[in-house]
């Protein structure tokens, strides 16, 4: 049984033209960091990702790239049997290629490699493109967090995909 029907996945697509995922190196940074600051109100500083590369194997961050250039990233944290993903997007000119979708799966399959029972986020409730791609991937909506993000406020809503 291939990695991708253990887990379930709804049917998979090849991935983009030319595109690799691998994990995120330090020499990625410069182009995860451009995608960062045109992605969020309150991106996270280099420092940030930096210590999430050190805190290896809790943290499993991945970049997606085309030849050399960045054009998205996730990063994850795989504690006991949940794997919380904590940050993903995808560079601009790159969006809606499938890209996104690519990443996530190549996570929720190390995920269930590392025995994970359940990946779990959240997400900006007016964020609907990100709440497209993680319903693609079989997240359902189960809570919401009150004013949770800043610049603006606004109620996160909490997903969560199973992954027996
Ligand atoms: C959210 C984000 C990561 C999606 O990445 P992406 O590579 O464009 O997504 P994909 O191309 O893999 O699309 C996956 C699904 O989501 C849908 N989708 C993606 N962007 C969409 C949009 N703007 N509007 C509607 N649906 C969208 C796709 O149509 C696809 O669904 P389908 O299979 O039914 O066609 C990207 O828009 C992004 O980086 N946004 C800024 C950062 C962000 O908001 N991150 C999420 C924080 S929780």
């Amino acid at each position: 049984m291939g990695e991708s029907s253990q887990v379930g996945l709804y049917e998979r697509p090849a991935a983009p033209d030319g595109i690799i995922v691998e994990r995120m190196r330090d020499d990625h940074l410069p182009g995860v960091l451009r995608i960062e600051q045109e992605s969020y109100s309150t991106p996270w500083s280099r420092e940030g990702f930096t210590k999430e590369l050190e805190n290896f194997p809790t943290t499993v961050a991945i970049v997606a790239r085309r030849e050399r250039v960045v054009v998205g990233y996730v990063v994850a944290w795989f504690v006991t049997e949940e794997a919380h993903i904590g940050n993903v997007a995808v560079a601009r000119e790159a969006r809606q290629q499938g890209i996104g979708r690519v990443m996530l799966e190549w996570l929720l399959e190390r995920a269930v490699a590392h025995g994970c029972t359940c990946a779990t986020l959240e997400v900006r409730e007016s964020n609907l493109a990100a709440r497209r791609l993680y319903e693609r991937l079989s997240f359902r909506s189960v809570g919401r967090r009150r004013a949770y993000y800043m610049k603006p406020s606004e109620d996160a809503i909490v997903m969560v995909r199973e992954l027996a």
